[in-house]
């Protein structure tokens, strides 16, 4: 796997794989990487295509007092994990890359973005749709990859790859789960072994909550039972809502994909899941 550090190196292999015909998958990341990561590259994975990961922890989606300075940093071992699965380049830009001095321009993707994470961490998304519109920009893909654990952030990158016509296709992989059913995430490191204990509550408390609504139990009491329940299992609860899986506005309209999301915290770990209420 090549590991490309500045702009004008990176355009280069990507022109030069363009020229011998091979089309550009791109898998942005901010490393710490697990196995949801690495179904993303073998998602990304197929004859003739040139597969990207990119790594970079990105200080406009972190709040003031959020986890940047913590969060877990690990380039060699991810550098062997994405080489393991066959990723073919890895972008690693530098912080004064991303953002050089004078750098002035936020994406903003309005609607989608507002609830739920998007008002428990003003300006993550505007963070996110920022870093990823420069990504596209950068690599230039013909598709690109996103884990569903970030359900909310999949709906704010289709909405603008939408809005601003970017020529990607973006696939949502299916979210990855330890045993137990937690969803995988670089933040579980943060959990204390009888946190990580009690952190399986959460995708618990969500297939519960979306056969009781299936069975015809009013949603809010669904939602409500949720919410106690994680209170009682010690988490601080930020949100539990059914949501339309297109808009995430509450109150789905009938006949569209309701999805629920969560989040919440135990001790100093925020953890957010979600749940897909209707069979496909
Ligand atoms: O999901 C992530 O890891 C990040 O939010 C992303 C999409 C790489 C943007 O920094």
């Amino acid at each position: 796997m090549e590991v490309y550090r500045d702009l004008a190196g990176l355009r280069a292999a990507l022109s030069e794989a363009r020229a011998g015909g091979r089309d550009v998958a791109l898998v942005p990341t901010m490393g710490a990487l697990h196995a949801g990561h690495i179904a993303l590259v073998e998602a990304a994975r197929r004859p003739g295509t040139l597969v990207v990961a990119s790594i970079f922890v990105n200080p406009k989606q972190f709040g003031a007092n959020e986890d940047l300075s913590r969060y877990p940093r690990k380039e060699v071992s991810d550098i062997a994990m994405l080489t393991d699965a066959g990723c073919d380049l890895l972008w690693l830009p530098p912080v004064e890359q991303m953002y050089p001095a004078g750098f002035a321009t936020n994406v903003s993707v309005s609607g989608v973005s507002e609830g739920w994470d998007g008002a428990a961490r003003p300006g993550h998304f505007d963070g996110v749709a920022t870093v990823v519109a420069k990504l596209f920009n950068q690599v230039r893909p013909t598709r690109a990859y996103f884990g569903e654990k970030d359900f909310q952030q999949l709906a704010v990158i289709r909405r603008m790859v939408a809005d601003l016509d970017f020529d990607i296709e973006i696939t949502g992989v299916p979210t990855q789960r330890e045993d137990d059913g937690l969803a995988l995430s670089s933040r579980n490191v943060y959990l204390l072994p009888e946190e990580r204990q009690k952190a399986v509550a959460l995708p618990r408390a969500l297939g519960v909550a979306a056969r009781a609504v299936l069975a015809g139990t009013d949603p809010a009491k669904a939602l409500a039972d949720a919410t106690a329940t994680l209170t009682a299992a010690g988490f601080t609860v930020d949100y539990v809502a059914l949501v339309d899986a297109e808009t995430l506005q509450s109150d789905p309209t009938p006949g569209q994909r309701r999805q629920l999301l969560a989040a919440a915290r135990l001790g100093n770990t925020r953890l957010i899941d979600n749940l897909a209420v209707d069979p496909l």
